[in-house]
């Protein structure tokens, strides 16, 4: 059965916009005073304190509030705007795939902006909000979202609530990578520093190497940058904010949680430092100044701090502050096929984690463990290779 379904991983990766999607339903974010955010956390949202204090247990506040997403949909991705003080949400309203929900983190309040994904020209690229990896950029405060092998630009302006007026995704790119091998299921793994994107894990870099994307510019540097070692594979990664100014360095999280690699960006370099306790492809992160955090169904919220002048990482331990919960981790596909293929019970579900890995396929991956019916993964395939919904045919 397994070979089965990781064959079966294998083939539906290839077909990308029908694949499933699989993952946390909460995220985590700081706010611009290194308190840590838990969102759709048990249902609530938490402040759990700056790093001092994740140790005591129960001490989160509950900042619950109206307005919040229903953080519904696997793979809700949540962005701190330092200028701003605001945490921005995609993807946390399966009814309003396209909304960027915004957490005033000062005022303690939300709205909802919403946004355009129709292409400026009738056939274009358009940017799929249930399948992208991202980054908001620093200094423009301009979302940058790799979606179906296109780069899109949403440009947020300084808000910390919603214009009226939707804002649209913009199509940058289809950057052409350029590694000698195809790209064309590259799971985008994305990390900002100085004001560039840095795309890892792409097939044909080879280790260390990352391909650098300028924002200011608008330009995709020809040859990749090296930056010492780190392997060429998908996982996940996270920017280390500055007190203020740009990002200069970034966790990098293999699947496999096997290392902790933290590139610098100004040096070229990178230090290997502990892998998380917890190991899963699941697995989200998020990063303040000094800490580095992950949030795992299986295992909650752990984190290692991180001394950028020292270069060092404390191990990683259990944040206490945040109430004991089950998170679930979600499935849906595009469509119709969602609605019967998403239950997964409140029980703390564990993703699969391992299948299609070497592909990046955790957004995938999950699915064939937890929906369990090799039913579900012939509709997939039927769906892609039909491109109907799965309600027509079941
Ligand atoms: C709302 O967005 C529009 C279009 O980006 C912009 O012209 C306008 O200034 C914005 N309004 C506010 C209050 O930010
Ligand atoms: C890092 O690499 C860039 C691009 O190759 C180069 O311009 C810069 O001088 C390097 N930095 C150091 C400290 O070597
Ligand atoms: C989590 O789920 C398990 C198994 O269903 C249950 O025994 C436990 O009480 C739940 N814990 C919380 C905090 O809801």
């Amino acid at each position: 059965m397994r070979w089965l379904s990781t064959a079966l991983v294998i083939l539906a990766t290839s077909l990308v916009t029908v694949s499933a999607a699989s993952g946390l339903t909460q995220c985590l974010a700081f706010d611009v005073n290194w308190n840590l955010l838990a969102f759709g956390y048990g249902g609530k949202d938490y402040n759990a304190g700056t790093q001092d204090s994740w140790g005591t247990s129960g001490s989160a506040t509950d900042i619950t509030a109206s307005g919040r997403p229903p953080f519904d949909q696997p793979n809700v991705q949540c962005f701190l705007s330092q200028f701003t003080n605001a945490i921005y949400v995609i993807n946390g309203d399966s009814k309003n795939p396209s909304t960027v929900y915004i957490y005033d983190a000062t005022a303690k309040s939300w709205s909802a902006q919403t946004t355009s994904t129709t292409p400026a020209t009738s056939g274009g690229p358009q940017f799929d909000p249930t399948n992208f990896g991202a980054i908001l950029d620093h200094d423009t405060n301009v979302f940058y979202a790799y979606s179906d092998e296109e780069l899109f630009a949403l440009d947020m302006g300084l808000l910390k609530s919603a214009n009226s007026t939707a804002i649209p995704w913009v199509d940058v790119q289809k950057p052409n990578f350029a590694t000698g091998q195809s790209t064309d299921s590259y799971q985008p793994v994305m990390a900002l520093a100085s004001n560039h994107i840095h795309f890892l894990g792409l097939p044909g870099l080879p280790a260390g190497d990352a391909k650098i994307f300028v924002i200011h510019f608008s330009f995709l540097q020809p040859d990749p940058q090296l930056y010492g070692s780190f392997p060429t594979t998908h996982g996940r990664a996270a920017s280390f904010f500055q007190q203020t100014g740009v990002q200069t360095e970034f966790a990098f999280i293999p699947d496999d949680g096997s290392a902790t690699y933290v590139v610098n960006v100004i040096t070229n370099t990178t230090k290997t430092l502990t892998g998380p306790s917890t190991k899963d492809a699941s697995a989200t992160y998020t990063a303040s100044t000094s800490a580095l955090v992950q949030l795992s169904s299986s295992a909650g919220v752990s984190w290692m701090g991180y001394d950028s002048s020292a270069g060092t990482g404390t191990a990683w331990t259990a944040v206490k502050a945040l109430p004991a919960v089950n998170l679930t981790s979600q499935s849906s596909g595009s469509g119709s096929a969602s609605a019967g293929a998403s239950s997964t019970g409140s029980g703390a579900v564990k993703p699969s984690g391992s299948a299609g890995a070497g592909s990046g396929g955790s957004t995938s991956g999950g699915v064939s463990v937890r929906v369990g019916g090799g039913s579900w993964w012939w509709s997939c395939l039927v769906v892609g290779v039909l491109g109907v919904g799965v309600g027509l045919l079941v």
